[in-house]
């Protein structure tokens, strides 16, 4: 006979859940709730991508296809005429400093070594969006030995972004599925794929995954940001996974 009355979860995942729950509370009373409660559908956010190189290009194109007004940004937004050109109407590009003012959520779409700088230029700015999507992957061998060394010292990619972006509501997704399969992948049938996705902030949880199912994804709750140093390339979530196979991997990740 079992004896326990929550046989099936661990102390760590009822504490989860407990915060979940409390923090479902706290979001019924905010003044961002009303992105949330929108969920899974609802009126179209304005999105803007800090970065619109291959994964930013890709990604804000599949919400500007979506119904989304998107503004593209970078250094360099006279360069991404192409790219707007092929988003289509709902799309624009500005600075990095227009298309914050211009969106509900940001996506961060850069080489990690530059989310510092972004921090210090935009921070506070970025803090107050209901959603910061943060798609930047610290890569060893790619990036210097010492920030990856630092981001393994804040415990991983989420809780790094977290430590440049103070107060930003983070949510690690789309780390570590390559831009070229997006399109394809997306709305895929009968099978969706699934997008593992880490956060502490429950409403800035929910949006995302509104988001990523109206672009043809199933996001997948993986944890906190604390489990963002497995939303990144060379990890067992990396590459294409249904729902189910997610759920199992991070489960063996816990
Ligand atoms: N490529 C993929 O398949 C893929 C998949 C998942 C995640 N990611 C992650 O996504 C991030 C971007 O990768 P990517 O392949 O898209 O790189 P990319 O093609 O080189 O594009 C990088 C973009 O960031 C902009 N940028 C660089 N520094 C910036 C700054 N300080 N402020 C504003 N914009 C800046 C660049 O434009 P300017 O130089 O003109 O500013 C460019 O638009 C990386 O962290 C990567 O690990 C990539």
């Amino acid at each position: 006979m079992n004896v326990h009355p929550l046989p099936s979860y661990s102390r760590r995942d009822v504490l989860y859940l407990a915060a979940g729950a409390a923090a479902c509370l706290v979001m019924a009373a905010s003044p961002i709730a009303a992105f949330a409660q929108t969920a899974p559908g609802g009126a179209p956010l304005k999105i803007a991508t800090i970065g619109a190189g291959r994964e930013g290009g890709a990604l804000g194109t599949l919400f500007a296809k979506a119904g989304h007004p998107v503004m593209f940004s970078s250094r360099h937004p006279e360069q991404l005429n192409d790219l707007v050109a092929s988003a289509g109407p709902l799309a624009k590009a500005g600075t990095v400093a227009e298309a914050i003012a211009f969106a509900d959520v940001v996506l961060l779409v850069v080489p990690y070594p530059a989310v510092e700088q972004i921090g210090k230029d935009h921070g506070k700015a970025l803090a107050a969006k209901a959603l910061v999507m943060d798609i930047s992957n610290p890569i060893a061998g790619r990036d210097a030995e010492d920030l990856i060394k630092w981001v393994e010292q804040q415990g991983g990619a989420g809780l790094a972004t977290a430590a440049l972006l103070p107060g930003a509501h983070l949510v690690r997704a789309f780390n570590a599925i390559n831009y070229a399969k997006l399109p394809e992948l997306a709305h895929r049938q009968p099978d969706p794929v699934g997008v593992p996705i880490a956060g502490d902030d429950q409403n800035a949880l929910a949006i995302a995954s509104r988001l990523i199912k109206e672009i043809g994804f199933e996001p997948v709750v993986v944890g906190g940001l604390a489990m963002g140093k497995y939303l990144n390339v060379r990890t067992p979530l990396a590459g294409v996974h249904t729902p189910d196979e997610i759920r199992q991997i991070a489960a063996t990740l816990k």
